[in-house]
């Protein structure tokens, strides 16, 4: 049967028509960074699925229920419900977003010259450890590059055992999914073990969890089980000691994020480093209008419907382009197809930044806003060279799927006169976001 959108507009958005030779000169004065480029000039915009969802009526309509009391709110109160229904802890503090949770933890843990141990760390917590003088390190599984393994999002359960026993350990995060390697789903039975390792060591174990519902729908998938998707995350979320997410994923919010725990021992502190960085308590950062669309996407984000529409578009994006021999991360994700451009570009090396020259490219050609996720973005620790294509929740349709797949067969066909960038300018923590870059020849 032809696969449809499962929601139909009821507010629109002009998408702005330009022009190839306007976006030349608009891609020389962004120095080629694509987050220097204003949305106006952008035909799709998969730069990111964080804070790019579509609402729904119930989340507008919720919203202007909003109480924004300093203290004692109601939206608190419904945000709450919602969190703690969501991941099953008692304590829930809320944050601005993802990264306020992560320098909280950083400050809760990190210590100079520690590890902290990932499956892969996403580019904001990692130079956020980084910044507190800790040593963030990757440690994916080592079933990364077979394409017919599905749980990619694993963590190597023995290096994780190797660093706890011979060198010094901050604490351990899981992210679910790992969306620097592919978007890709965690196995329950890996989590379990990683933290029954770290927990004999008696380490803080995390969850980064932004996309648990996602992993949750992948993972149900796999295992074909009746298990509903709030229990799935609840059989994830109770191994961790802290779990966090940016709202601005699973939340289906444009903002917004939350702390979550069981263990008493930390209350005190997130508590007061909550009200030094983000605020009091019972709103850390966020509006009571945040509030009500976090706490009705907490709720939406676990229906069936909806995570099978999300997962199927982005299924039927990297089908596409693996039909046309693109080379694409397999199995797909939850959130984004990732594009091999190492191995589509592969005669421009990873130092003269392979997967930008792709993300330039889609641009150029069809204003697409992509992101690189390779040299660029993580130096040295680069474990692949990856275009990431974001596919926004509820905001595009297929057509919009098809038209970015015409642009890739188009620079297929003339991608031998690619030659890469050099970097002008970079900020060392966080090079992808300020970098200014030249054109080689
Ligand atoms: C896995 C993961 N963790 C953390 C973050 C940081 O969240 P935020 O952008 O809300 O600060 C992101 C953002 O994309 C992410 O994908």
């Amino acid at each position: 049967m032809k696969k449809f959108e499962i929601y139909k507009y009821k507010v629109v958005e002009k998408i702005n028509m330009i022009s190839r030779e306007e976006r030349e000169e608009i891609l020389k004065k962004a120095g080629y960074n694509l987050f220097n480029i204003s949305s106006k000039y952008i035909t799709i915009d998969l730069l990111t699925d964080s804070g790019t969802n579509t609402m729904s009526d119930l989340q507008l309509s919720m919203m202007m229920l909003f109480d924004e009391s300093y203290a004692g709110s109601q939206s608190f109160e419904r945000f709450l419900e919602s969190a703690q229904n969501f991941c099953n802890k008692r304590y829930i503090f809320p944050v601005h977003q993802g990264r306020a949770a992560e320098k909280i933890i950083a400050e809760l843990f990190c210590k100079e010259g520690h590890y902290v141990l990932s499956n892969t760390h996403f580019d904001t917590g990692f130079a956020i450890y980084k910044y507190h003088k800790a040593i963030p390190i990757n440690i994916p599984t080592p079933e990364i590059d077979e394409d017919n393994f599905y749980y990619k999002g694993n963590i190597d359960l023995s290096k994780l055992e190797d660093f706890l026993k011979n060198q010094k350990v901050s604490h351990v995060v899981m992210t679910i999914t790992n969306n620097a390697l592919g978007g890709q789903p965690v196995d329950l039975e890996n989590l379990k073990q990683a933290y029954n390792i770290t927990k004999a060591y008696n380490k803080p174990f995390i969850i980064d969890g932004c996309r648990i519902a996602e992993n949750a729908i992948l993972y149900k998938k796999e295992k074909k089980i009746d298990t509903s998707i709030k229990e799935i995350i609840h059989n994830f979320t109770s191994f961790c000691d802290i779990f966090y997410m940016s709202t601005k994923k699973d939340g289906i919010a444009h903002m917004g994020g939350f702390l979550a725990t069981d263990v008493e021992e930390f209350v005190p502190k997130i508590r007061q480093l909550s009200i030094l960085f983000e605020g009091f308590p019972s709103y850390g950062g966020l509006s009571g209008k945040d509030m009500e669309i976090i706490a009705q996407g907490l709720k939406e984000v676990l229906s069936e419907d909806y995570l099978n529409d999300r997962i199927n578009q982005v299924a039927f994006l990297g089908s596409l382009l693996d039909s046309e021999g693109i080379p694409v991360i397999k199995p797909f994700g939850g959130h984004a197809v990732f594009v091999d451009a190492q191995k589509f570009i592969p005669h421009i090396e990873p130092e003269k930044l392979v997967g930008q020259s792709l993300v330039v490219e889609l641009y150029r050609l069809g204003g697409i806003r992509t992101v690189e996720v390779g040299k660029l973005m993580y130096g040295k620790s680069a474990i692949r060279n990856l275009v990431r294509l974001a596919i926004p929740r509820r905001t595009y349709t297929y057509n919009h799927l098809e038209y970015v797949c015409e642009v890739f067969k188009e620079i297929k066909e003339n991608k031998h006169s690619l030659k890469g960038f050099e970097i002008v300018y970079s900020d060392p923590l966080v090079p992808h976001f300020t970098a200014i870059l030249r054109p080689i020849g």
